[in-house]
Formats: C-alpha cells, structure tokens, sequence
C-alpha cells in the first residue's frame, strides 16, 4: 500500500501515525487532505535507525548523543535537512529542517523495514482533534479514509513525542513529549530552551487549542459542579454523581499519560458539556500531560 503511494495508519508507542511514502509528494499530500492539516505544518518523517536518520538529517554531536539515547524512542529531532535527501519538501512544509524520529513499536519497525521508505506520518486524527492511541480512533476519526488501519492494540506510551530542534545555535524544546525535558538536558549538559511563538515554524502542536474535545475543560479542579464530568488524578478524587475517569489511582504519571487521550474521549461522549479536570503533578512526564490539557482547555477558533 505504501509503495503504490497509499495511505496507511499504523501503530507507534506514543500514539497511532496516519503514514506515507515520504518521497511521494502526491502520497503525503494524501495525508495533509485526509487530516485537514494546513499545508504549512511539516511532518514528521519516521526512519527504521539512526543510519537511515542521518541520510535525511544532519546529526551533528548533540543529535547523535541524543539518537544513541533515545532512539528508537518518542523522541523527535528537528535537523537541518541534506540536499541529497530523498524526501520531498511537503514533509518539512518548505522549511530547509526535516524532523525525524526511529519509533520503539515492533509493528512500526517492521512496517519500516518492508516498505523501504521513509514514512511521513502525522499523528492519525483529525486536525485539531484528539490524538489516537487506538486502532478504533483511528476509525472514529478518519473512517475508512486510509487504505490499512494497523491494529497494534493500547499505544504504549500514550503522548506524542518530544520535539527538540537542534538545527539552530541553541536547543529548543518545541513541544514536550514521552521524554522527560530533564533527561534531554541532563545528556545535552544545556538547558532547552522554549520555543517562543513565532520564533519558528507554526507547528500543530504549538497552537494553542490543538488537542480539543468538544466539551469545556476546567483545569485544577478540587471539586466537580453537577454539570461537569471528572477527570481525577490520584487516590482522592472529589465525589461526584456524574461520570469519571480517573487517570492514575496511584497518582503514577506514566499510567496517566497512557491513558490521557482515551480518557479524554471517553468523557467527551459523555454528553456532559463540561470536564473538570485534577491537579496533575508538573515533573517528568507531568509537563506533557499538562501541556496537552492546557492545548484542550485553551478557548476554540484555530
Ligand atoms: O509521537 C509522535 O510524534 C507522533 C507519532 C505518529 O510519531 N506524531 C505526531 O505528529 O505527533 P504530529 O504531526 O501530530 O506532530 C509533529 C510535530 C508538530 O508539532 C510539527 O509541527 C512538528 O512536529 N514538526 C515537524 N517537522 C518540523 C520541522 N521541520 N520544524 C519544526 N517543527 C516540526
Ligand atoms: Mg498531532
């Protein structure tokens, strides 16, 4: 399917990707069309090893530091893009950087391996919806808009990735992600500095209601009102008549992230107009759950 220039989804450790060819610029341009992704925002393009990243992507120091540490992993590096790369410019949007990411899930590393290619692949939702990490939201989302959907069950991580960009003079922490911003600056010995808006690219996952259910979220709530549905963290939840999730009875992060967008989704269809969402702890894997929630809690009209 992917070397016919079809569009396939497929499993990752971090969340289902809606995949392509990422040399066949009619193929990814499938894939912007069935998200309805703006033109603008670049993909990432998935690789099956570092040799093949550094094909694609200048891997300076600091990159292969952090590919021998992470990769395959949730972690996604911005580099500046080779000239003799074969993938097309759709993927980076027209920017002269390409990101590039080797994922840790058996399927995707098979998938990798067969189709020979690079694979272009956003995650596999509708834009500015809900990212999935199961098959069956691939479905809600997209239909029977990709050729395969692969079903590699529960994504194992449950956040995307993180996104560092080493293409300029400093780090730049682009979007939080699976690994801890603590572990990458540990290794880097640099601290990573935030992306500023307008400092790069737009990127999906820095407009600021990106990962939007449709009811209202209310962040840091110790208490639920009736009309609100629950999304509790931790072995004291509020009471409450209405429905609830509880991310992690044990307040572990690592659980909770697994569990974010399906809870999310879970609570959406819930019928109540409202979530009221617990304090979640900002360390570690918290700064990624936070950063989403707050994308969800953000007022609509991107
Ligand atoms: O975990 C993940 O990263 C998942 C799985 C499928 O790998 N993919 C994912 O893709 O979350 P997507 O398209 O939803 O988010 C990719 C992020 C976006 O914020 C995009 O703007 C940014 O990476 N990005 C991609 N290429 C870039 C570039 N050349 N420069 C700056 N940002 C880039
Ligand atoms: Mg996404």
């Amino acid at each position: 399917m992917l070397k016919r220039g079809g569009v396939v989804a497929f499993p990752t450790e971090t969340v289902y990707g809606l995949g392509a060819d990422a040399t066949n610029a009619e193929a990814v341009l499938r894939v912007y069309e069935m998200k309805g992704r703006p033109r603008f925002n670049p993909l990432i393009a998935h690789v099956a090893n570092r040799e093949s990243a550094e094909s694609h992507g200048d891997l300076h120091d600091a990159a292969r530091k952090l590919a021998d540490a992470f990769w395959p992993g949730p972690l996604t590096l911005v580099l500046a893009k080779r000239p003799t790369s074969k993938i097309c410019d759709l993927v980076s949007a027209g920017l002269d950087t390409i990101a590039l990411r080797v994922p840790a899930n058996e399927i995707a590393r098979d998938l990798l391996q067969a189709a020979g290619c690079p694979i272009a692949a956003p995650s596999a939702n509708k834009a500015s919806h809900v990212s999935p990490t199961t098959a069956a939201h691939v479905a809600e989302d997209l239909g029977d808009g990709p050729g395969i959907i692969l079903d590699g069950g529960d994504a194992s991580l449950g956040l995307e990735s993180t996104v560092v960009d080493l293409s300029g003079s400093v780090p730049l922490l682009l979007r939080p992600g699976g690994i801890p911003r603590k572990d990458i600056e540990d290794l880097l010995g640099a601290t990573l500095a935030d992306a500023q808006p307008g400092d790069r690219p737009t990127s999906p996952g820095q407009l600021a209601s990106h990962y939007a259910p449709r009811a209202r979220l209310r962040l840091d709530a110790m208490k639920v009102e009736p009309d609100e549905a629950l999304l509790a963290f931790g072995g004291d939840p509020p009471p409450t008549n209405g429905p609830m999730v509880n991310l992690s009875a044990k307040g572990n992060l690592r659980e909770a992230a697994t569990r974010l967008f399906a809870a999310l989704r879970e609570l959406d269809t819930s019928g109540y107009k409202a979530i009221a969402v617990m304090p979640i702890p900002g360390e570690g894997l918290g700064e990624a759950i936070n950063d989403r929630l707050r994308r969800a809690a953000a007022p609509r009209g991107h």
